[in-house]
């Protein structure tokens, strides 16, 4: 697909001044308007850029490190109607992402060396570093556990079954045990199968006003204590992804607070939706009143049907609140597409997950604005944050490869179907005005994406 708006990590580096820019770098919390030079794919002094150099006027914008992405699904083996390696990373590099990693739960699963590479080496054409997390288990099955040195050799920088939780108490600790010394998290997807047997949403007035199946949220806290106890025995690293509970953070509190290796993110649709979107509110976790008035021909939207599931607007509340005080390390989106005809479907059969790479900006600012959170912590759980909890770094100083995103903080758009550069639309944000729009994703030193 050619579309000018995109490049990719093998393009020419490139040379340019954005001038009068709002510099936000949260490795050092610095805010300043500023002009910021790009010579031939490095961070430059702008006196050092020759005449004529192609010049933005960056005025009302703000540039800030490149996003990283713990947490993408890119189909890729097996799904690639819903996307691909190459459409994924287009539509992280329109979102301001440089880096994603991406999930394992593809087919076949990413489970051997070999697999990581053949996804690493698409990944060096796309227009956003791909990172890969190697599956916990062989096949996912979590029956046996894979070879994760030899993944975390062939370049995983991670390991997670996620789409499930390792199952067993004793495979866990094999698996934690496995990784002491090796630097890598275990990426938990913190769910205990048996409790959300047949749950479709969070359970709570709204599951039972509409009849379905409630996910209660002890599924996800026996899981976190479980591991945050694996974590202490066996001194592994642990990530618990997508937490969607106020109870889970908390126990994510307390491990901190002991100074355990504990990290942990939240998406953009669990800290903003929550489950009355099941029942067809359009209204943020901020916003609700409890009397809104929901549409009704939005009830039972597949789209809204994601695992863990949208959570009560308290839950979203705490996790927004946690991202604030620092307890969440990052933001992931979770992107995951499906196709219509796994979504279109009766809300009980709908496949879980919804896109996010071209809103997470967006719904972060939407918190920015109603006072939730501050811009350099969003930027913060959006960039540097992340990075490190692979081992990548981000820097805005002169002489460092420039990696970063330009975007416009107060521009509104709707979100639409028809200009997502993912090839699934599948989220309940459509028609959705909201805040920020991406203007220039520079990665490797390489425009990704300009608009
Ligand atoms: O909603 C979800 N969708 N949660 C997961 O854990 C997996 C993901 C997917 O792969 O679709």
């Amino acid at each position: 697909m050619s579309d000018e708006r995109f490049g990719r990590l093998t393009d020419a580096p490139v040379t340019l001044l954005l001038a009068g820019v709002r510099v936000i770098d949260p490795n050092d919390g610095s805010d300043s308007i500023r002009d910021l030079a790009v010579l031939d794919g490095f961070l430059a002094d702008p006196a050092a850029l020759p005449p004529g150099a192609q010049r933005l006027d960056g005025t009302g914008l703000v540039a800030a490190p490149g996003f990283c992405d713990l947490h993408t699904h890119l189909r890729e083996p097996g799904a690639d109607g819903a996307e691909t390696i190459a459409s994924g990373a287009r539509a992280a590099a329109r979102g301001g992402f440089t880096t994603v990693c991406a999930m394992p739960n593809t087919d076949p699963p990413l489970d051997t060396p070999a697999r990581l590479a053949w996804v690493l080496e698409r990944g060096r054409q796309a227009a956003c570093r791909v990172r890969v997390i190697g599956a916990v288990t062989t096949g996912r099955q979590g029956k046996t556990l894979a070879d994760l040195v030899e993944m975390a050799d062939a370049g995983a920088v991670g390991f997670s079954d996620d789409g499930a939780a390792v199952p067993s108490h004793d495979l866990a600790r094999a698996a934690f045990s496995c990784l002491t010394g090796l630097d890598r998290p275990l990426i938990e997807h913190a769910e205990d199968a048996l409790l959300a047997t047949a749950s479709v949403m969070r359970a709570g007035p709204t599951a039972t006003r509409l009849g379905l199946t409630g996910w209660v949220p002890d599924a996800e806290l026996s899981v976190v204590e479980r591991d945050i106890a694996l974590a202490v025995e066996t001194g592994a690293r642990l990530h618990l992804t997508h937490l969607s509970t106020a109870a889970g953070l908390e126990a994510v509190r307390r491990a901190r607070a002991r100074g355990l290796p504990v990290t942990c993110d939240v998406t953009p649709h669990h800290m903003a939706l929550t489950d009355e979107w099941v029942a067809g509110s359009r209204q943020f976790a901020w916003e609700a009143s409890g009397d809104d008035a929901q549409d009704v021909a939005r009830a039972f939207d597949g789209s809204c049907r994601v695992n863990p599931p949208l959570p009560s607007r308290e839950d979203a509340l705490a996790l927004l609140a946690g991202l604030a005080d620092g307890t969440v390390d990052a933001i992931a989106t979770d992107h995951a597409p499906h196709p219509p005809e796994r979504k279109l479907v009766p809300f009980e059969e709908a496949a879980p997950g919804m896109i996010g790479l071209e809103t997470a900006l967006s719904t972060g600012l939407a918190a920015v604005e109603a006072e939730r959170l501050d811009l350099a912590t969003l930027i913060g759980a959006l960039s540097i944050r992340p990075a490190e909890i692979i081992g990548e770094s981000r820097s805005l100083a002169p002489g460092q490869l420039a990696d970063l995103v330009v975007f416009d903080p107060l521009a509104r758009r709707r979100v639409e179907a028809a200009v997502l550069a993912s090839a699934s639309a599948n989220t309940p944000l459509l028609g959705v005005e909201l805040p920020g729009v991406v203007r220039l994703t520079v990665a490797e030193g390489r425009v990704t994406y300009r608009s």
